[in-house]
């Protein structure tokens, strides 16, 4: 379903928040504080297990109207109501994106073509569980007769980052008995490391691919079926040791995976928003099926929440809005999540992909060129790391980057005073970027130590932090499986709001295509297949690619 004919940024709710972002330029949120003591009990919501405070944006209850305007007027609801009733909103590869299928339903039936698909999502589960069980009880062992000790999961984008997420996310709920290790890259120095790691009796092979057609990965898959093969075991033993999750079972079976050892993957669940389904395997056999299914019991929380909570209270509504207000109307080009919890260090690069490749896009729905920018850049890091690294320029550089901080209450491994310093760093870094330092603070500190005047007129304005930098602070009791779900379907959902405000479709990823295409033809002139028989390259390239080959040559 896309708008209608009117561009976006003619719409009378985008104009008004032009005006108003102009009236809004010069107050500082240092103002809006003092003339507000309630604000912070104001702008805070909860939802899904999670609680935001977004009371450091710059923003009043007018721009929250307004924004929330653009949202109705954009058809939020109704968008939200069309992906939960399976409609196909990935319009171009006409389709439905159903990844809140995957996490449970309120009993009704999904069609999917006049198909109800929730039995299909159960028996996998089910499938999925009885896997886990035999991996774990032993029933299901290595090709000597020996206990599984590893699992490799091989799989790239989609099919690794939610999953390497969640896997270290949920490392308290390791049970032990499995380690976990990723392998995603076609630089043959990640599969090389995990191999030496690693004994081919007791290794378990998780091929993770929906199209099963991913170079990366079925380079990667071959290379470590010829080990296991050159290191014992036999073709016949195959079966024990590999295992795929595809939505492309012929493939699979061409590979040589029997196909009792396959699970399905669907047409309706997008690559980067696939954890919740079979990929999320090498995350149930660690965590084991209990834990898996408490991740889903929380994503499917938020997924409720986003669902029926008034727009002024979702917490995902209200966090694309806040984040698109920045993009479109303060000129803000990048967007930085800064988990302060070591479990979530690998946050900002699963929504990477998450927001980049969903929102990355250039046209509306129907092809027309967007009138105003679509996604930022999104990057991050761990907290307190990040302090002595990148927020020197969230202070004091010239660019505007919002922020959200995202911190438990509470640890898993009380360590000292350590979590509460943790938390006071994460506090002390959010208010400086909204209160900063004037002149006359500034000026005032250094007299105060005892500096002389001139001294002082010198030293002073390189110690002004203009403040005003807006943030969100997420919090959650701890990081638990139901939390870590919550977290990632929140922002999933934040994803999918601003997608429907700038009509593109969030769900596909033709820009991905064009550099796989051009790769086998650069390969093939790398190797010496071909002199050039996809056509004319440019100069760089060519030149390039002689070097390379000349080096091989010698
Ligand atoms: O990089 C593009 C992409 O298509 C992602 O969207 C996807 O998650 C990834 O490749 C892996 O794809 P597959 O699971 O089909 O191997």
């Amino acid at each position: 379903m896309s708008q209608g004919s009117a561009p976006l940024t003619s719409r009378p709710e985008w104009q008004a928040l032009k005006s108003h972002k102009a009236e809004l330029e010069n107050t500082h949120m240092r103002d809006l504080f003092r003339d507000d003591p309630d604000r912070a009990s104001r702008f805070f919501i909860s939802g899904g297990g999670l609680s935001l405070d977004y009371s450091r944006n710059r923003m009043t209850d007018d721009t929250i109207a307004g924004l929330m305007a653009l949202a109705r007027s954009c058809g939020v609801p109704e968008r939200t109501a069309a992906m939960f009733r399976g409609d196909h909103i990935n319009v171009t590869e006409k389709r439905p994106a159903l990844h809140v299928a995957l996490r449970g339903s309120s009993g009704d039936p999904i069609l999917v073509d006049g198909t109800n698909i929730t039995p299909e999502v159960e028996h996998t589960l089910d499938r999925m569980e009885q896997f886990v069980d035999d991996v774990l009880s032993k029933r299901w062992q290595g090709h000597t007769g020996k206990p599984f000790t590893d699992v490799v999961s091989i799989g790239i984008g989609g099919s690794f980052l939610g999953p390497k997420l969640v896997s270290e996310a949920l490392r308290p709920y390791w049970h032990g008995q499995l380690n976990c290790h990723y392998v995603a890259n076609i630089d043959g120095t990640q599969i090389a490391e995990v191999l030496r790691r690693v004994n081919p009796e007791t290794t378990l092979f998780l091929i993770q691919s929906k199209s099963f057609r991913t170079q990366e990965t079925l380079e990667n898959s071959k290379v470590a079926r010829a080990w296991f093969l050159d290191n014992g075991g036999s073709e016949d033993q195959i079966a024990k040791h590999f295992v795929a999750v595809t939505a492309n079972t012929p493939e699979a079976v061409n590979f040589g995976i029997s196909e009792d050892n396959i699970f399905p993957m669907w047409d309706w669940v997008g690559g980067r928003y696939s954890l919740w389904s079979a990929i999320g395997l090498p995350v149930a056999l660690t965590i084991g099926m209990k834990n898996f299914r408490a991740l889903l019991a929380g994503a499917n929380g938020m997924d409720q929440h986003f669902r029926n909570a008034p727009l002024e209270q979702n917490l995902p509504v209200v966090m694309a809005m806040l984040g698109l207000w920045y993009n479109n109307f303060w000129g803000a080009e990048t967007y930085t999540i800064l988990p302060y919890d070591h479990y979530l260090r690998s946050l900002p690069a699963h929504l990477q992909q998450l927001d980049m490749e969903s929102n990355g896009k250039s046209v509306t729905q129907n092809g027309e060129p967007l009138t105003c920018h679509s996604g930022p850049v999104i990057w991050g890091g761990v907290g307190a790391n990040g302090q002595h690294a990148f927020h020197q320029l969230l202070h004091q550089g010239t660019r505007l980057i919002p922020a959200d901080f995202i911190i438990p209450l509470e640890t898993h491994n009380q360590v000292a005073c350590h979590h509460v310093t943790l938390f006071a760093n994460c506090l002390s870094q959010s208010r400086a970027l909204m209160s900063g330092k004037t002149l006359d603070e500034a000026r005032a500190e250094l007299k105060a130590e005892g500096m002389n005047a001139d001294d002082i007129d010198k030293l002073a304005p390189h110690k002004v932090i203009p403040g005003n930098k807006p943030s969100n602070t997420l919090l959650m009791d701890k990081s638990t499986p139901e939390t870590v779900g919550a977290l990632i379907a929140l922002y999933e959902h934040r994803t999918f709001v601003q997608g429907i405000i700038w009509d593109v479709d969030s769900f596909d990823q033709w820009g991905v295509e064009l550099g796989k295409q051009m790769g086998k033809g650069i390969l093939d002139r790398l190797t010496g297949d071909s002199a050039g028989g996809d056509g004319p390259i440019d100069s760089s390239t060519d030149h390039l690619i002689r070097i390379f080959r000349s080096h091989h040559s010698s």
